[in-house]
């Protein structure tokens, strides 16, 4: 098939793009920079440029690939200081609704088969219940304040995909991801934080953290581009776990002291509500349809192996 990828240079994107050219794909890769057009090449795409938020951009782009198959991994996090959430998601929460809008629009007008987008899981089940979710259960119905318009985000970009009667949307809710090109990777930003023991325990830790390795991510997405009715798939590994569980074993891994322990209050000063509730409420995820549906494994079945491995 012919599959376009919005995002194709993103630690999402760089994994995907050679997963979907040796499954005998010919990918076409989006990026707004000249500079990595060789990169693209290299990963085997066509280099197409573009800005997602320029719809003329965007329907050209598109309208010249002919896709049979759009894939959407876009994001700007960048810098994120949980207090204000909201702010620096700015560009990922328009990403996430004009530049859904714009790659819809554009597919339709040339008709692609499949839609497949980015989604997440992190902050979005509701916090009451058990600790695991599964694709059916509850949105958070009161979001903490500061990160109200992300998870908004999160659900225009859902709903527009899984709202399209005129192709098969399909929506991957990723867990956090680890591994090569994230922040969770030897020397990036989240494992030094641990190691550096910047990262405290809040609270209870009660928090319940679904990872993905982020090959784990890119096989799960070529099953997705390939197969699978539409719908919602949890994209997690086999192990949710509270922070109180998983923060300490990183901290181990990478040689570190443990974590310093903070009552509530404290995170809620430093990280703010979001930050708290991320460390003390939030919810894990089940895999329990990607594996049946999308005939899908994770290599990495837990992150206490595969933060080794990252
Ligand atoms: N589930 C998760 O845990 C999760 C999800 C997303 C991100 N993250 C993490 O967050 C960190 C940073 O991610 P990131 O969002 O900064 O980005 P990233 O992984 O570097 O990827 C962002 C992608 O979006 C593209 N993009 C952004 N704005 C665009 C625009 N206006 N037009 C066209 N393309 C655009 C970029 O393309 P060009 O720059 O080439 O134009 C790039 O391909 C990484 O560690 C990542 O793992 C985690």
């Amino acid at each position: 098939m012919r599959v376009f990828v919005a995002g194709a240079t993103g630690a999402i994107g760089r994994q995907l793009v050679p997963r979907l050219v040796a499954a005998g794909h010919e990918v076409h890769g989006m990026t707004r920079s000249e500079a990595k057009q060789a990169m693209l090449s290299e990963l085997g795409a066509v280099p197409v440029l573009a800005d997602a938020l320029d719809p003329d951009q965007v329907a050209d782009a598109v309208g010249r690939a002919r896709p049979d198959v759009i894939v959407h991994q876009l994001t700007a996090i960048g810098a994120l200081d949980m207090r204000h959430f909201d702010r620096d998601f700015a560009l990922t929460n328009r990403l996430r609704t004009e530049g859904t809008d714009h790659m819809l629009s554009a597919g339709h007008a040339v008709g692609v088969r499949r839609f497949v987008a980015q989604s997440a899981i992190y902050g979005f089940y509701a916090r009451t219940g058990g600790a695991v979710k599964s694709e059916e259960d509850p949105l958070d119905p009161s979001p903490p304040r500061e990160s109200r318009e992300a998870l908004a985000a999160i659900r225009h970009l859902e709903d527009a995909v899984l709202g399209a009667q005129w192709t098969q949307g399909i929506v991957l809710r990723y867990g956090a991801f680890y591994g090569p090109g994230t922040t969770m990777a030897p020397g990036k930003e989240q494992f030094e934080l641990v190691r550096r023991r910047k990262f405290p325990l809040v609270g209870d830790g009660g928090g319940v953290w679904s990872f993905i390795h982020v090959a784990d991510a890119a096989e799960a997405t070529v099953a997705a581009v390939e197969q699978g009715s539409p719908g919602i798939y949890n994209i997690v590994d086999d192990d949710p776990a509270p922070v109180a569980e998983w923060l300490p074993a990183l901290a181990q891994e990478l040689g570190a002291k443990k974590p310093m322990r903070v009552p509530r209050f404290v995170g809620r000063l430093f990280g703010g509500e979001t930050g708290a509730v991320f460390m003390t409420e939030i919810r894990g995820a089940s895999n329990g349809k990607a594996k049946r549906e999308l005939a899908w494994r994770p290599a990495h079945r837990s992150w206490r192996q595969g933060f080794a491995a990252a």
